[in-house]
């Protein structure tokens, strides 16, 4: 008994020396954290010991940082070391947000909650914070494109969210005609958009839209093309070492990446960046002591240039495609 109090103690000592991260509150009236640590690896699913243990170790390193909200993806393949790292941190549930999504090949209304069921089983949890519908372009495992009408699948994310196996639903990679659709329709307001959300591509009318409705968006990609080793060859800058970058984030004794992911905060957005580097991990969680001008955030603005890191050409064809065509 004496021996568990000091465990909670030490516990409440290892976690209390972490950046206090600040919250959204969702429209449902949930408070969702405002960054998340990123757990996509790319294309490479497979699932190696190496692989697992590489993001069961960012998880734990970034729970000791302060981070409290975890995005995930049943097609990510990281549920399942994201759970045994969540379940190791020893934290309360009611501390900690995860996030996952429904793949595009249960869009039929009664495949969603089989589909997040399976996600939990995989996560150790009884409810996830938040569920998105990952992609509006459907597809079955046969590679045949699936053309469920959005309505019906977000009919089957409500089911989901009555049941209690989420808490809060949302959206990922849908334009704003397909949210509107959804409200259109009468049915439950989505309480989050998660789209590509950088210097290069800020969507500052997706973003107004968003807002004027009360859906909170979090930002995947958020740096972009930031580093030469990640950038297209067509890729606008600026890179790491822009300097004019490198001049901001040396006035606030800060790195050119803090200083991005610290402008998509002040745009009322949530960044989720991705690292398996424990000091990179620790770096992109530490923006909450410092404050950009207006000059500064003027500047970061001008980088705009519409232009998508992740524009997944495979689904031009799919009549849901939601972005731009050119
Ligand atoms: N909904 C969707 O369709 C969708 C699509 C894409 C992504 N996402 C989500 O968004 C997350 C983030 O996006 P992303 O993974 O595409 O890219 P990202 O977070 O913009 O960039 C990740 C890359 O940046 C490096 N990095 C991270 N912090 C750094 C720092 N402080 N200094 C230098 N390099 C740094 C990482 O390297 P190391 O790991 O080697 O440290 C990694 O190579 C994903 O993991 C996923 O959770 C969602
Ligand atoms: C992922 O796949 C796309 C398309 O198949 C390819 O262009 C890209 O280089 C791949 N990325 C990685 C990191 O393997
Ligand atoms: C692909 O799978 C779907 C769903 O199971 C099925 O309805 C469709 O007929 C299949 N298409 C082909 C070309 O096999
Ligand atoms: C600058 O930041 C580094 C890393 O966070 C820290 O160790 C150092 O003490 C800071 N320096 C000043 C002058 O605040
Ligand atoms: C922003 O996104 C674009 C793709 O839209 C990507 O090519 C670019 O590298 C990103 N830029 C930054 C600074 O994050």
């Amino acid at each position: 008994m004496a021996s568990y109090t000091v465990y909670i103690l030490l516990a409440f000592i290892y976690y209390a020396r972490a950046v206090q991260v600040p919250t959204i509150k969702l429209n449902d009236g949930h408070q969702m954290p405002a960054l998340a640590l990123g757990t996509w690896l790319g294309n490479n699913t497979q699932a190696t010991p190496q692989r697992e243990a590489a993001v069961e170790s960012a998880v734990a390193w970034a729970l000791a940082a302060g981070y409290r909200h975890i995005d995930t993806a049943w097609i990510y393949r990281t549920e399942a070391p994201v759970g045994r790292a969540l379940r190791a941190s020893a934290l309360p549930r009611d501390q900690l947000f995860v996030t996952t999504k429904l793949w595009v090949d249960h869009h039929a209304p009664d495949r969603v909650v089989e589909a997040l069921r399976g996600s939990l089983e995989k996560l150790q949890l009884d409810y996830v914070d938040l569920y998105l519908i990952h992609w509006p372009c459907g597809q079955f495992a046969n590679q045949s494109y699936d053309l469920t009408d959005h309505l019906d699948t977000w009919r089957g994310m409500m089911e989901a969210k009555q049941l209690g196996l989420t808490r809060s639903i949302g959206l990922s990679n849908f334009n704003q005609h397909q949210i509107q659709r959804i409200l259109d329709a009468g049915l439950d307001k989505p309480q989050v958009l998660q789209v590509e959300l950088n210097l290069s591509l800020q969507q500052p009318s997706l973003l107004a839209y968003c807002a004027a409705q009360d859906i909170a968006v979090t930002a995947y990609t958020p740096f972009g093309s930031l580093f030469p080793a990640k950038a297209r060859p067509d890729a606008p800058p600026p890179r790491a070492d822009d300097p004019a970058l490198v001049q901001i984030a040396h006035k606030y004794n800060k790195t050119v990446p803090q200083i991005a992911l610290r402008y998509l905060v002040e745009l009322g957005v949530a960044p989720l960046p991705k690292s398996l580097t424990k000091s990179r991990i620790e770096q992109n969680v530490d923006i909450f002591d410092f404050q950009l001008t207006p000059e500064e955030k003027q500047l970061l603005k001008s980088f705009d240039r519409g232009y998508r890191t992740l524009p997944q050409l495979k689904w031009l064809d799919h009549p849901y495609f939601p972005f731009e065509k050119n």
